[in-house]
């Protein structure tokens, strides 16, 4: 009360004193006054270390009187500088907080800038003044740490901040930040999230007992807090704790009595005492998500916090049943208990709930039917109740009263759908997943009257009939994601434009021509079908097409330029079909996966193609390719170096037609494959230097040239066929360290000479080596005892290549790359399971605790 008195006050006597000094001025003249001179001086300071691309702030010139300068607003009677606000601007270059020294700012926002340094001048010292700083937004914008300060020493001046934000600046040297923060007597607001926090300092005494907000999430504390922590903060009100590797909640929690919103998700840790009694009786959002309780729900739990409208519980390892106090929270709007071992039934109660809207039981191990009760909950938005072991009849009851479902999730259970062929649901649907129920085999008529679908997931529903027309007006008109894999639609889809980003219409057995495609189209995978003719013209204007899979399908026709406004092409797939022609050479830079197996291509192999930095898999086996290998081949980068830079990491399995044949694309199995052409003459020695290559198939043309000794960098090959050409020379010795090689075949060539000992090279039997007349060892016969063969070959070895085994060697050292990358990121991306839960619960920017809703239409916005 004391601070806020004596702050009015000598506010109040410097407008008097501001009136008295301007008056004349203003009354004599009557144009505005101008800014002072020094907050001027001190903006322009500010103001050279930045750079300002996009001019938003060209107002800032010596011309303009500064109180017209852009996000610069003054005092209209003192004509000091008050306020700077900044915010989003593109603004890049240095943030000099010399700004700080305007002596009447009390509000300064720099937040979601683009800066990269900041410049933190020996502010105390020019400091001396009382500071009238108020509010201070420094946030960056991505939280992406570019932003960096060694301490928080420079605060201490400014005793009247209330709202402090500095998430996403790299604090990681400040190790004393709560002494620092301890200095502010009147904070009301704490942001320090993102900030790389990596311990909770303790401090004899906390000054911070103004404290309404606090945000400490996503640190790496990796520590208790202090008990007694919160002792002095008992007018906290909102605190979020977020994924910041805290042990365990304080009991001194216990003591904020006006707690409405907690967030201390995502921290691992156990259940302890203090929930179980976690007795804050103003608490209205409350989310331990992302925890491992290891445990059941405890009885009273669901007692004490009766305005709860917002539960977040999912993937915190939770056991045992739902608690039927949780009728208890009658207020309650939203519950996510989603990725839990949760067992038994679906309390019956849970229509007794009112107000819910956004209910999440999927992932579960919850059993029994679906009480008759869910369906009156008329306010009920988000129903996901998918992958449980469910049983029993879903039908028109179900669903009785939900006028306000917009987004449904049966996937996965094995309920017995009984809907009337005209039943007509109260609800229009924006997101609906049947994935893998049983449908079938008829497409479900009520789906045909969702007006408003945006994602429709009917993978593996067992459906083959459709309605024609209604079928085609329902895909046509959804415009984000539709999946329809695995089922046995025999339909002729050719005369349709489809508006979706995401088409997934594999393993069907769809006829006709391809499709039209609308521009936004992102990932089509069409592999698996009965599609014929050539490549529409309309999909000449693919822009953001990413991954295309025309794998095994009956479409011949040239593909010239076809796919060449897909610059950000990455997994391109047209493989097992009738394709002919040349290989098209105007190619999206950014592919990672090439297949074009089994078609008819011939001509030579466009250089184009090994030019391609970021490919990973190249397949062009099987066609009519000629010619011979180009020697740029080593411009194959990604086979080349140990890292990856691909971000398409997903395992693809491929079964080719009339072989027992899986296939694998991988980034951890890099992949050269030209096997079945009529390629000839000499291969490129580089082709044996791409050290990361794991299978290199060359078989069946009609190449010719030595192995080079370099072959024995090439550690993680695992599959090597050169079988069926015009190799000869001898197999060098350093090709018995190839420890992972598992198949080998070097069958029917010329090679001569002894085969090198080595436990790999001996490990498999005579087949791979046969069809070599002058080739001898173990597997095969033993050598006869002439010198000559040995001696004559001496010469040609010395010069078969400049390299010595030894740089081979150091070459081949940068192994290990697979399994790392693979065990962190691996398969993420497009696996589906992973698509269902980023949808529901990617963590978004700001403490919003109402994150999922957020992200789902942030998923239904995605292009
Ligand atoms: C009033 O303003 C004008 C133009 O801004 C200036 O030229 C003039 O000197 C001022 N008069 C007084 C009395 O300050
Ligand atoms: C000064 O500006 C404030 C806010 O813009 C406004 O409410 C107030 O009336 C103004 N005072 C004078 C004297 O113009
Ligand atoms: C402090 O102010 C003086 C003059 O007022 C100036 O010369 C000096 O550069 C300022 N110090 C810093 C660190 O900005
Ligand atoms: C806590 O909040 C109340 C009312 O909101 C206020 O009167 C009191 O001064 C605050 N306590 C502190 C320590 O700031
Ligand atoms: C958190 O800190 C611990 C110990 O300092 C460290 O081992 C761990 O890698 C850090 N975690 C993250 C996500 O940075
Ligand atoms: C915090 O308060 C509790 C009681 O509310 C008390 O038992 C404990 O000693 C206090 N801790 C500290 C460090 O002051
Ligand atoms: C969760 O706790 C269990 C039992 O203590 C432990 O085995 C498991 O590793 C923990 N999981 C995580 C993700 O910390
Ligand atoms: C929770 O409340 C119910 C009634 O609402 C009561 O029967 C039960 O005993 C309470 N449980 C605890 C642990 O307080
Ligand atoms: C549900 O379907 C049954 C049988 O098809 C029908 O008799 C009943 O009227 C329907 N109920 C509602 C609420 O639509
Ligand atoms: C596709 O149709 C053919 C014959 O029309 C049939 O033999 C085959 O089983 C069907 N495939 C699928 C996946 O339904
Ligand atoms: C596609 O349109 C053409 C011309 O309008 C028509 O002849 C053909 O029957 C249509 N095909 C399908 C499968 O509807």
């Amino acid at each position: 009360m004391m601070t806020i008195l004596t702050s009015q006050m000598s506010l109040f006597l410097l407008l008097l004193l501001f009136i008295t000094t301007f008056h004349k001025t203003m009354c004599s003249n009557h144009t505005v006054v101008q800014c002072n001179e020094k907050d001027r001086e001190t903006l322009l300071t500010f103001k050279h270390g930045i750079n300002d691309s996009l001019g938003r702030i060209s107002t800032w010139s010596t011309k303009n009187d500064c109180c017209a300068w852009e996000g610069v607003l003054c005092d209209n009677i003192t004509n000091r500088v008050t306020k700077v606000d900044l915010n989003s601007n593109y603004l890049e270059g240095e943030m000099n907080l010399c700004i700080l020294e305007l002596e009447f700012l009390s509000y300064l926002d720099l937040s979601d800038n683009k800066f990269d340094v900041i410049r933190i001048p020996s502010i105390q010292h020019n400091i001396t003044h009382s500071s009238k700083l108020v509010h201070l937004n420094l946030s960056s914008f991505n939280f992406d740490n570019t932003l960096h300060m060694d301490n928080l020493h420079w605060l201490s001046p400014f005793s009247t901040l209330k709202y402090l934000r500095l998430s996403g600046i790299d604090l990681h040297e400040e190790t004393n930040w709560l002494q620092a923060v301890n200095t502010l007597p009147s904070l009301l607001e704490l942001r320090l999230k993102s900030c790389n926090l990596n311990n909770f300092p303790s401090v004899e005494y906390l000054n911070l007992s103004s404290l309404v907000t606090l945000s400490l999430s996503r640190n790496n504390f990796t520590s208790y807090i202090p008990d007694g922590f919160f002792n002095l903060t008992k007018n906290l009100t909102y605190l979020y704790l977020r994924g910041s590797n805290i042990y365990d909640i304080p009991s001194s929690l216990l003591n904020l009595q006006k707690l409405r919103c907690l967030d201390l998700s995502q921290n691992y840790f156990m259940i302890s005492s203090s929930i179980e009694y976690l007795n804050l009786s103003s608490l209205v959002t409350l989310s331990l998500s992302g925890n491992n309780f290891t445990s059941h729900i405890p009885d009273g739990f669901f007692n004490l916090t009766k305005d709860l409208t917002y539960l977040d519980l999912h993937e915190s390892n939770i056991h045992g049943e739902i608690p039927s106090s949780l009728l208890n929270l009658q207020n309650l709007r939203h519950l996510y208990l989603s990725y839990n071992q949760l067992q038994g039934l679906i309390p019956n109660g849970i229509g007794q709930l009112p107000n819910i809207q956004y209910l999440d039981l999927s992932e579960n191990e919850l059993q029994g039917s679906i009480p008759t009760t869910l369906g009156n909950l008329s306010s009920l938005n988000w129903l996901f109740i998918g992958s449980n072991n469910f049983s029993g009849e879903i039908s028109n009851l179900t669903f009785f009263k939900l006028s306000s479902l917009d987004s449904l999730d049966l996937s996965n259970s094995s309920f017995v759908f009984q809907f009337d062929l005209d039943w007509v649901p109260p609800f229009q649907l924006t997101y609906l997943s049947l994935e893998n129920t049983n449908q079938g085999p008829n497409f479900p008529s009520w789906i045909y009257t969702q007006k408003s679908l945006q994602l429709l997931d009917l993978s593996s529903s067992g459906i083959s009939l459709v309605d024609r027309n209604k079928f085609s007006s329902l895909i046509e008109r959804i415009p984000n994601e539709i999946y329809l894999s695995n089922n046995s639609i025999a339909e002729d889809i050719s005369n349709l434009t489809l508006n979706c980003s995401t088409l997934l219409l594999d393993h069907n057995n769809f006829t006709g021509g391809l499709p039209n495609i609308s521009p936004m189209s992102n990932r089509i995978d069409l592999s698996y079908n009965s599609f014929s003719g050539s490549i529409p013209h309309s999909w000449k204007n693919l822009s953001e097409l990413e991954v295309l899979n025309l794998w095994s399908n009956r479409l011949s026709g040239e593909v010239l330029t076809h796919l060449s406004a897909s610059k950000r092409l990455l997994f391109m797939n047209l493989g097992e079909n009738e394709f002919f022609g040349t290989i098209p050479i105007s190619l999206s830079q950014n592919l990672q996966v090439v297949i074009l197996r089994a078609n008819q291509f011939e001509g030579t192999i466009p250089q184009q193609l090994f030019n391609l930095s970021y490919l990973f898999h190249l397949d062009l086996a099987n066609n009519k390719l000629s010619g011979s290998l180009p020697h740029c081949v080593y411009n194959l980068t990604q086979m080349d170096t140990d890292h990856m830079d691909s971000w398409y990491v997903t395992t693809v399995v491929l079964f080719t037609k009339g072989q027992d044949y899986v296939y694998y694309v991988s980034p951890n199995r890099r992949t050269i494959d030209l096997s079945v052409n009529n390629l000839f003459g000499e291969v490129p020695l580089e082709l044996f230097r791409l050290i990361q290559v794991q299978t290199l198939n060359l078989s069946h043309n009609n190449l010719t040239g030595r192995i080079p000794k370099t072959i024995g960098g090439m550690t993680n090959m695992e599959s090597l066929d050169l079988s069926n050409n015009k190799f000869f020379g001898e197999i060098p010795q350093s090709m018995a360290l190839l420890n992972f090689l598992g198949v080998l075949n070097l069958s029917c060539n010329n090679f001569d000479g002894k085969i090198p000992i080595g436990t790999q090279l001996q490990s498999f039997n005579a087949s791979s080596y046969i069809g070599n007349p002058k080739l001898c060892g173990a597997p095969l016969n033993n050598c006869t005892t002439k010198e000559e063969n040995p001696k004559t070959a001496k010469p040609s070895t010395e010069n078969e290549d400049d390299d010595s085994i030894k740089e081979s060697l150091y070459l081949g050292m940068g192994v290990g790359f697979a399994a790392g990358f693979w065990g962190i990121c691996g398969s993420l991306f497009f696996i589906r399971k992973w698509r269902h839960a980023c949808f529901r619960f990617i963590d978004r920017v700001g403490d919003k605790l109402y994150v999922t809703l957020i992200v789902k239409l942030n998923s239904f916005r995605r292009n």
